[in-house]
């Protein structure tokens, strides 16, 4: 059974683990105002809002794409969809701001435009106009033309009215996890590492954790998981800290809290982050799932190979590290053994002569999947390179490391003249392929491009932060 708080009101649920939460709201309660566009993640109209007593920064109203969440990952939580949102006849300002700045024409996107400025309503840090865009980015809207829906961000952003939702925001116990069956399909959110190893050894057990992959089985290809074994309530999962130089990042921390401890603490996955997804998917997505999706076109993994992460593995035999070099064997196969999980990624942080860089080529600057994305580490000395890492998204059937064009750039000048010299060594490290993201002309091209650009924007300077607006992957250098 499972149990949380829904616009006020405790709601007991007995349905299919495979169930999506959208589908709950729709079907079984009739809270017909959240609505379906794509059930993949990408429209937003289903977007409603959770608690979440745990974020960095203190506890938070979260908008989160409700298509993509399975139902019993609300267990124990508090939810709100727009039907809970007024008071009596009071509009909450988030929808008030809608009626005001016309934000709304055809309405089948409004009630999740209304649910992701009810976010933003409680957060300390939407102030800038950069971070209203990003936080609307993931709410598509074919009518209005995004100018009222801007305005209406500009007006409640980090307003806070003095109400319930406020009040809510306290620190608070709760607890997501439990475990049943329901006629051949069951799910399991152990807290405990033992029963969590018993239920992972179980035949067809699948691991979950944000579900913002593996959702898209349930929800475009009509799986049914018999055996669903969440990672989330595992004891130090979210841990977020820094160990001296070393950052350690839990594999179940959401990718919205990696994003803001990032920007103090390791800005290059910050910068990477700033074009992943949108604010409901990163909420929900994490590093871990990132990681072991190994998609040849995530967009974590090229930034932790420069990086040189080290991967930490649970089983139930102990804990083993493994870099991240080692980790990915072939097309979406990595080395974890049967029933062994990432529970954390540990990342050094680039010292003084280190320059660093992340960039993603993609079809759209926002909510799109990346055609090539690097992740860049360059140590220089006295001018030289003494040693790189180039971490590639999209050139292979994993992401893999350009070991020949770093094996020649050591010993060379860090200046554009040399890198020219030496790029064509990229064409021995890849030999993409052409689909409809990109030929393998563009790829490769591109690919060179990146390496450019990242030499003309770290030639004198470590590296550079994304201006809040960013025209291009690549900043800008003045000479
Ligand atoms: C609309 C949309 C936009 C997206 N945009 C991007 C993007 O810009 N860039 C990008 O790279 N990706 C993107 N993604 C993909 C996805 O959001 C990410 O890969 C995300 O990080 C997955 O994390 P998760 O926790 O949701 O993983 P899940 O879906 O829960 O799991 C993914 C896989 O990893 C396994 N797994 C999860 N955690 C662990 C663990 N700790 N140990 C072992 N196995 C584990 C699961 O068994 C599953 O096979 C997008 C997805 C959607 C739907
Ligand atoms: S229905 Fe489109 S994001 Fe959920
Ligand atoms: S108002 Fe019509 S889709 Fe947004």
């Amino acid at each position: 059974m499972i149990r949380f708080s829904l616009n006020g009101k405790t709601l007991e649920a007995d349905t299919s683990p495979n169930t999506t939460l959208l589908d709950f709201l729709r079907q079984e309660q009739r809270l017909t105002g959240t609505k379906e566009g794509c059930a993949e993640g990408d429209c937003g109209a289903c977007t409603v809002a959770l608690l979440d007593p745990d974020a960095v920064g203190g506890p938070a109203w979260r908008a989160i794409n409700s298509c993509l969440t399975l139902l019993p990952m609300v267990n124990g939580r508090t939810l709100v969809t727009v039907e809970g949102l007024s008071d009596g006849e009071t509009l909450h300002p988030a929808q008030q701001a809608v009626v005001e700045r016309l934000g709304s024409q055809c309405g089948y996107c409004t009630p999740g435009v209304v649910m992701s400025l009810f976010e933003s309503c409680y957060r300390d840090d939407a102030a800038s106009e950069a971070a209203q865009s990003d936080q609307m980015c993931g709410n598509l809207c074919r009518c209005t033309g995004y100018r009222p829906i801007q305005d209406a961000a500009k007006d409640v952003a980090g307003c806070r009215p003095a109400d319930r939702f406020a009040a809510a925001l306290v620190p608070a116990v709760t607890d997501p996890s439990g475990a049943w069956t329901r006629g051949d399909e069951s799910w399991s959110m152990p807290d405990d590492w033992s029963v969590f190893f018993d239920a992972v050894e179980q035949e067809e057990a699948q691991i979950v954790c944000g579900a913002t992959d593996l959702g898209l089985q349930v929800t475009q290809r009509g799986v049914r998981f018999s055996t669903l074994v969440s990672v989330e309530s595992l004891p130090g999962l979210r841990d977020l800290h820094v160990d001296g130089d070393v950052v350690h990042i839990g594999a179940a921390v959401p990718l919205t809290d990696l994003e803001r401890f990032a920007a103090e603490e390791l800005p290059v996955v910050a910068r990477m982050l700033r074009f992943f997804g949108s604010r409901q998917i990163k909420h929900r997505a994490t590093l871990g799932g990132n990681l072991c999706n190994a998609s040849p076109i995530g967009d974590m993994a090229p930034v932790m190979l420069a990086l040189d992460a080290t991967l930490v593995l649970r089983s139930r035999a102990g804990e083993r590290e493994l870099p991240i070099r080692e980790f990915f064997l072939g097309y979406r196969q990595t080395a974890l053994a049967a029933g062994e999980v990432v529970a954390a990624i540990r990342v050094r942080k680039p010292g003084p002569s280190a320059r660093v860089g992340a960039y993603k080529v993609s079809r759209r600057r926002e909510m799109d999947i990346s055609a090539v994305a690097l992740g860049a580490w360059v140590e220089v000395s006295d001018g030289l390179v003494i040693a790189a890492r180039l971490g590639f998204g999209g050139m292979a059937a994993t992401p893999k490391r350009a070991s020949a064009l770093e094996a020649a750039l050591v010993g060379q000048p860090w200046t554009i003249d040399a890198v020219e010299r030496l790029i064509g060594h990229l064409d021995e490290d890849f030999q993409p392929l052409s689909d409809h993201r990109g030929s393998a002309w563009y790829r490769q091209t591109v690919a060179k491009n990146l390496v450019r650009g990242f030499v003309e924007e770290t030639e004198h300077a470590s590296f550079q932060a994304l201006p809040d607006r960013p025209l291009s992957t690549i900043v800008q250098v003045s000479k």
